[in-house]
């Protein structure tokens, strides 16, 4: 079975439904690239399974244990956290916090983890990232790439057994977003499991070993990431690989 596994996720904002009941199962290992056109619902999903949006309707299934998302209690929330990470669009750093700072935080507040072990970790996961060297600098001082990869060590400090993403090089210059990507593609050859929302796809179609592809709040075509690129099967996927093929050639 599955370590994680949501179904029938659903979410509505007032009068607009925006998830209509995702489906989604994750083994260990498993890097999924989430495809989709805008307004199809991908943040929206991610949130609801980081209960940063409480979903209307569904079930997550998470290390054997069921929750029900209408109705999960804080403290199942406050578990399930404990072992996922998230990387934003934007970071969402501390700016007045080094980078040494920011990752060590989710170590001494959130675990309650000593200073001087928080820092080891910390100095740890900024050189596996490639930023031993710029460690006490803050946000500020460095380069969107360099911020994002403080966010991702920062995801990575607490030892999750899943990181989502939401397009993480989508708010980098252009020249900035293959650091990002290099670092992901690592940690995946490490084993690491990962949910990624993304545009760059020569990332799903090389990295990803699974792609699920959204539209209008539905998944409309989910599975292997060789097949789904080499033999798709719905019309909409076909559509939408076309228009990302002639945007690149372009
Ligand atoms: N807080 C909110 N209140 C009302 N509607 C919302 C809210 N958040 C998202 N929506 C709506 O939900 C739909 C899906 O939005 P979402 O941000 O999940 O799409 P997305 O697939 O991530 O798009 P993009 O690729 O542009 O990031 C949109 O129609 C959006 O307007
Ligand atoms: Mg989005």
């Amino acid at each position: 079975m599955s370590f994680f596994e949501v179904k029938d996720v659903k979410k509505t904002f007032g009068t607009n439904d925006v998830l209509l009941g995702i489906n989604l199962s994750v083994d260990k290992g498993d890097v999924i690239a989430v495809l989709g056109p805008s307004g199809s619902g991908k943040t929206t999903f991610l949130r609801c399974i980081n209960f940063l949006e409480k979903a209307t309707g569904g079930t997550m299934t998470f290390d054997g244990e069921t929750y029900n998302l209408a109705h999960i209690k804080k403290k199942e929330i406050a578990k399930i956290r404990k072992k996922t990470g998230f990387v934003f669009q934007s970071y969402n750093l501390f700016l007045n916090k080094t980078a040494l700072q920011n990752v060590m935080l989710g170590l001494t507040s959130g675990r309650k983890m000593k200073k001087e072990e928080a820092k080891k970790i910390a100095e740890e996961m900024l050189e596996k990232v490639g930023l031993k060297e710029r460690m006490n600098y803050y946000p500020g001082q460095l380069s969107g790439g360099q911020q994002q990869r403080v966010a991702i060590a920062r995801a990575l400090a607490t030892s999750p057994e899943i990181i989502y993403f939401d397009e993480p090089t989508s708010a980098l210059d252009p020249e900035l977003i293959g650091e990002v990507l290099s670092v992901m593609k690592q940690l995946a050859s490490e084993g690491m499991t990962m949910l990624v929302v993304t545009h760059e796809i020569n990332f799903a179609r090389n990295v990803a070993n699974k792609i699920v592809f959204m539209d209008g709040g539905h998944v409309l075509e989910a599975g292997p990431s060789k097949e789904f690129f080499e033999n798709p099967k719905n019309p909409r996927t076909k559509e939408f690989l076309n228009n990302i093929t002639t945007q690149h050639e372009t």
